[in-house]
């Protein structure tokens, strides 16, 4: 019956923490997948979290369906925390938006919406990007190509070459841009890089598909949602992917949102009916509890401090190790140059470690990191910092 159905070799990011988990060695050290871990190596509850979580689990709740477009206090509670209260496309009701299952959740929901009203457009991911752009686009039916973005040669942005790109890209093209921390290399626009960018973005007609799964794991949550609130600002018609995985560690409970930011409050109304339609076309309505828990602590305000204060600590964290990490190559490779760790933002590293290198770390050293290079610098500690160094400067000097 299933003979000709195909062989899966898996995802390069997943099943990256399948092997990692079944391997064996006590010295293993997992900078594959991007989850944020503490000191300690351990996932961390945040305390907003537990606080929302205890206030919530002391009433006994009926566990009724949420709507198709999930909870209105964790909605709100999306719109405020990457436009601000204040934003004119908010105070205008041009703002749709709905509770998704995580980032990828509101990616899907925003690809199966495009496919169906501007099926002719074609989308561009960074190169590179998070592996799982492409598919998630493809799936939805877009051919998908890739717009200049990385320079391996300088560690920096090829920013002529990407403007130059989208400057001569036809209307409706679909561009899935990072807003912040950029998956997997770090290189981050700056604010007067992203303002030419959303000039020819408005100049030429294209549709700006943004993918914020970082916020305040770059300088802060205000000013990672830069690029999200200027496109808004200058008029743009836009849409927004946003993940609570990582910023409230609450990973499994698959808790984002996708907003579409229109030109008119009616069109967001018709924009909404059919996000609506698609969520019910494909898993009715969102879970609930991951809605409530961010929604309690984005709506009390010494829960919302707490939860910044928290996010700030993570974000020193992965700074100080970055300092670490190069700390401890310049002194075992004195004629290497990292200071690339230092200018990446947010929880990437990207190596420029090749695939052969990336399997000598695996299996030599049982340090996981990307085929791609990219290592994720929250899984480093003062435990594991000086030994995943070792690894590092063996195999750069093989
Ligand atoms: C990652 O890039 O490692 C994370 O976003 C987790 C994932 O789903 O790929």
């Amino acid at each position: 019956m299933f003979q000709h159905v195909e062989f899966y070799p898996g995802d390069p990011i997943l099943s990256l923490v399948e092997t990692f988990q079944a391997d064996k060695r006590p010295e293993k050290v997992n900078l594959g997948i991007g989850i944020y871990l503490d000191e300690a190596g351990r996932l961390p509850v945040l305390s907003s979290v537990r606080t929302a979580e205890v206030a919530r689990a002391a009433v006994a709740q009926p566990r009724s369906y949420l709507p198709m477009e999930g909870l209105e206090a964790f909605r709100h509670g999306v719109q405020r925390l990457l436009f601000g209260a204040e934003h004119p496309a908010l105070q205008e009701g041009r703002i749709a938006t709905i509770q998704t299952l995580g980032g990828s959740g509101a990616l899907k929901i925003g690809a199966d919406f495009l496919a169906r009203w501007f099926p002719d457009a074609k989308v561009y991911v960074s190169d590179p990007t998070w592996d799982n752009h492409k598919g998630i686009f493809q799936g939805a039916g877009f051919e998908v190509g890739v717009y200049p973005y990385y320079d391996p040669a300088t560690g920096g942005l090829k920013f002529d070459e990407m403007l130059a790109f989208f400057a001569a890209l036809p209307r409706n093209s679909v561009l899935v841009l990072h807003p912040c921390c950029h998956n997997p290399t770090g290189v981050d626009l700056d604010c007067g890089q992203w303002d030419k960018v959303l000039e020819v973005i408005r100049a030429n007609g294209l549709i700006p598909f943004m993918d914020i799964a970082y916020q305040g794991f770059g300088d802060g949550f205000e000013q990672d949602a830069y690029a999200v609130r200027r496109a808004a600002e200058i008029g743009l018609p836009l849409f927004v992917a946003n993940s609570f995985s990582k910023n409230l560690s609450l990973y499994g409970e698959r808790i984002g949102g996708l907003s579409v930011v229109c030109p008119t409050r009616h069109e967001a109304e018709l924009v909404f009916g059919q996000l609506k339609f698609g969520v019910r076309r494909i898993y009715s309505s969102p879970p609930a509890h991951g809605a409530f828990v961010a929604a309690a602590v984005m709506d009390t305000p010494e829960l919302f401090a707490g939860w910044q204060e928290e996010v700030t600590q993570m974000r020193e964290r992965i700074k100080a190790m970055r300092q670490r990490l190069f700390d401890e190559l310049g002194r075992k490779l004195p004629e290497g140059d990292f200071s690339y760790f230092l200018k990446q933002r947010g929880m990437f590293g990207y190596t420029g470690f090749s695939p052969e290198q990336v399997r000598r770390l695996q299996e030599g050293f049982a340090v996981y990191l990307l085929v791609s290079g990219r290592m994720c610098v929250a899984g480093l500690n003062e435990s594991n910092v000086g030994y995943v160094a070792d690894a590092f400067a063996e195999v750069w000097r093989q």
